[in-house]
């Protein structure tokens, strides 16, 4: 079987018809069936299955050990995601364990695909939630009681999935058993295409935040209110993504994204109470993310006093930029006959264990650089070839 056939198969899954594409996410039910699916792949290839307290599905190759060879990514999407973000790292782990055995290969280390949760933060608003738990980049206690839109705590959430909610945080016994780890990934950009490669190497990702702004003002009538009589924290929340655009265009290889907005109560003929924005941004260097931010933040403060309002800002998620171990980088390349080194701009399990790991990752080719979009794509013999250079990479790392 192919990565691609395999993401054919779970193609029916977490189809979203209203948003286009795919809207699968942590410990939500279509997420959970890409889990059955997984234990059920992964089982049918001899591995042993295990589930730990973040969440995190481990399949071995032999017995559990420490200075594992990992491989993984997630299998939840963004809203409305394309198929290949987290699933073709997951099923080209899946192929190239096949690979290897029929290329005769016995691991002289244990190997592992390692699925994490919530890679996304689609539903509980915070990116990378099973590795940053993991590694105790997230407090466990502040983990629990994140809701989703529908006000279910991540807690209830992982409760019903089976989990005990305590046992949530940094896991050290995980974390021992880690020797490296090589996520396979889509590339969300077109720098494979101008390169001409199908496969490449990950250098750096940029550092990376969220936060959310909650404007209130006065909920009132649409049509009884005079415009002067107004606190409309609709107001504030459109000048807060004008000034997203302006401040991230001041700055190099910033970038700054309203992807949401939330009024409350949300009616057509309703002047909200409150708006909550939420703020994804993103520089070469912590400096210039923080600087992009406190330019938006200004703005947003004055817009909100102008209009009457208030505005309380939360960072959500935050992480520093991420650059990888570049002894390894180097290794995997020289592995692949040269395939080249590239940067990419979006966050990745991989880029939370790179702080505690030799951590890599390898892209895969996307003909149109689409990606948290269902037009995302790799052609099949691409994904194969990815396929085969993970199960090449896997094999020197655990040779
Ligand atoms: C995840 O893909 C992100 O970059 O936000
Ligand atoms: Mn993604
Ligand atoms: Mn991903």
């Amino acid at each position: 079987m192919t990565a691609a056939g395999l993401l054919g198969d779970i193609a029916g899954v977490g189809a979203d018809p209203r948003r286009g594409g795919f809207s699968r996410h942590g410990f939500d039910r279509s997420e959970l069936e890409l889990r059955e699916w997984f234990r059920a792949s992964a089982v049918a290839r001899g591995l042993d299955v295990e589930t730990d307290r973040n969440g995190t599905m481990w399949a071995w190759w032999g017995p559990p050990g420490d200075d594992a060879v990992v491989t993984g990514s997630h299998l939840d999407s963004v809203p409305g995601g394309g198929a290949y973000d987290g699933p073709l790292g997951v099923t080209s782990a899946l192929v190239a364990v096949d690979l290897l055995r029929a290329r005769g290969f016995i691991p002289g280390k244990p190997l592992a695909i390692a699925v994490f949760a919530e890679e996304e933060g689609g539903r509980f608003g915070v990116a990378c939630l099973g590795s940053r738990l993991m590694t105790g980049a997230l407090d466990p206690d502040a983990a629990r009681r994140l809701t989703d839109p529908d006000g279910t705590t991540l807690a209830d959430a992982v409760r019903a999935a089976g989990l005990d909610p305590a046992r949530l945080g940094p896991d050290p016994v995980a974390m021992a058993r880690i020797g490296v780890f090589v996520e396979l990934h889509v590339e969300q950009g077109r720098g494979l295409v101008d390169l001409g490669a199908p496969v490449g190497v990950a250098s750096s990702i940029l550092a990376h935040g969220r936060w959310r702004f909650s404007f209130a003002g006065e909920g009132n009538h649409a049509g009884a209110t005079l415009l002067t009589d107004r606190r409309d924290p609709m107001l504030p929340a459109a000048q807060l993504v004008l000034a997203a655009r302006r401040a991230a265009s001041g700055i190099e290889g910033a970038r700054a994204t309203v992807g949401k907005v939330v009024p409350n109560p949300g009616g057509t003929n309703v002047i909200a109470s409150t708006v909550d924005v939420w703020l994804d941004a993103r520089a070469e260097d912590d400096f210039r993310t923080r600087a992009v931010v406190a330019d938006i933040s200004d703005a947003a403060r004055v817009a909100a006093e102008d209009e009457g309002c208030t505005v309380t800002v939360t960072e959500e998620s935050y992480g520093d930029t991420v650059i990888f171990d570049p002894t390894l980088r180097d290794d995997l390349a020289a592995t692949l006959r040269g395939a080249p080194a590239l940067p990419t701009g979006a966050g990745h399990d991989a880029g939370i264990l790179a702080a505690h790991h030799p951590t890599a990752m390898l892209f895969v080719r996307n003909p149109t650089g689409i990606s948290h979009a269902p037009a995302e794509f790799a052609e099949a013999d691409d994904c194969t070839a990815g396929a085969v250079a993970l199960a090449d990479v896997l094999a020197r790392l655990a040779r």
